[in-house]
């Protein structure tokens, strides 16, 4: 049987409510097809439109086998390409951020202009139609201060989610901040690993001290709404809405996104020891109040995010191998806020980066053990784990559609 048909067969036939079989968390075919099926087709979360401040600024990004690049034009529109040469195809773009006039290769200096048209190749023969050699454009939209690419020839209808983010987002003006620091780090595990222990806190209470000083471990904070919503939340969202901020959960058709605004523990009002503000200035300068809750959104396959009153944090998942993630985490202030005055780093990054590091820990063991011949699927907590029964669900969707497999019915959690 080829890897895709057994991936399929395994996917239309898999215990529902338990872990996937090993081969999805180790296996090099399987990888190849989570990138075919999902990443070279779906939106995938580049970075934010405040960190290409102004015309020649640029970022960087590796999908998979795909480098990319995003940069903002000298009419102020961000495009993004594909970062490889139009001569013989060497990298233009090696760092991850930075500002040029034009796009020159370090190569043969193929020069090209912002928005990709070839401008200078020297010394090509009379004739060469530089017109023809123009940068590949890959999709790119911007949503809510957040930027997306996507390498597909068609992509994916971006507008469900774009209204659905400029709605809950809009209030928090993320194009109008900057980001005062910015961690990657490299976990040795399946990139679904990694999401999958970000959709649950059964483990926070045993993994993340610092960050249970102000987040909850409720589980209902796991589920994607329905039945098991707190009175106590419903309230919150009834006042957070009166003051203009759309809290409510609200979860795409597929499964691929879902935004909702939650609350902290009581008195507590962003992810400090102190669980006070960490940025004197708030975010952004339509909102007022600390006590904002915090708004989560993630959209799979690359992004999950907290919108706090006073900063902001993205994290940023790509896959580097079967058994190799990248995750980089960026904290967002107003774009005002001055290091040592308004805030101070240390006290800013503290809780998520320790964090992030006992995650790292974590989803590492959680590879070593799915990697062992006598792993097999453990049933999850129906209490707790919901919200993976939500990702499987998504993540067999987006596969068997990628793959063109049989359709199956998609079960909404809400
Ligand atoms: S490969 Fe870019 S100029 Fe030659
Ligand atoms: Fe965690």
């Amino acid at each position: 049987m080829t890897a895709r048909a057994d991936m399929l067969g395994q996917l239309a036939n898999r215990r529902i409510g338990h872990a996937l079989p090993r081969a999805f968390y180790t296996d090099p075919a399987y990888y190849q097809l989570d990138l075919e099926s999902i990443w070279y087709k779906d939106w995938v979360f580049a970075g934010h439109d405040c960190e290409l401040p102004a015309p020649g600024a640029f970022l960087t990004l590796q999908l998979g086998d795909y480098p990319i690049l995003l940069v903002r034009g000298r009419d102020g529109d961000i495009r993004a390409f594909h970062n490889a040469c139009r001569h013989r195809g060497s990298r233009i773009c090696s760092t991850g951020h930075g500002s040029v006039a034009r796009l020159k290769c370090p190569y043969h200096q193929w020069t090209y202009e912002l928005d990709g048209r070839l401008h200078y190749a020297r010394d090509m023969a009379d004739g060469f139609d530089k017109s023809a050699y123009g940068l590949k454009p890959v999709h790119c939209q911007s949503a809510g201060g957040y930027l997306f690419v996507c390498v597909a020839q068609d992509a994916p209808d971006f507008a469900p989610y774009r209204a659905v983010a400029e709605t809950y987002l809009g209030p928090h003006r993320l194009a109008e901040t900057k980001v005062a620091f910015e961690s990657t780090i490299i976990e040795q595990a399946n990139w679904k690993l990694v999401w999958e222990n970000n959709r649950e806190c059964y483990h926070c209470s045993g993994s993340h001290p610092e960050l249970c000083v102000t987040f909850p471990e409720r589980p209902t904070l796991a589920v994607t709404g329905g039945d098991m919503v707190d009175p106590d939340d419903m309230a919150a969202w009834a006042r957070w809405e009166a003051q203009g901020l759309p809290s409510r959960y609200c979860i795409a058709e597929d499964g691929n996104f879902r935004l909702v605004r939650l609350r902290l523990l009581e008195g507590m009002v962003s992810y400090t020891m102190s669980g006070q503000p960490a940025v004197r200035r708030p975010l952004s300068d339509s909102v007022t109040g600390a006590d904002i809750g915090a708004l989560l959104m993630f959209h799979f396959p690359t992004t999950w995010n907290h919108v706090l009153g006073d900063h902001a944090l993205s994290f940023r998942v790509l896959p580097l191998g079967p058994t190799q993630t990248q995750v980089t985490t960026k904290w967002l202030v107003h774009k005002d806020a001055v290091e040592g005055v308004d805030y101070d780093l240390a006290n800013l990054t503290h809780v998520w980066l320790q964090t992030n590091e006992q995650d790292r820990r974590i989803v590492q063991e959680n590879q070593i053990g799915v990697s062992s011949p006598a792993y097999e699927p453990g049933p999850y907590s129906a209490l707790h784990e919901s919200a993976l029964v939500q990702f499987q669900e998504w993540y067999a969707g987006a596969v068997q559609r990628g793959l063109g497999g049989p359709a199956r019915a998609l079960s909404r959690v809400a």
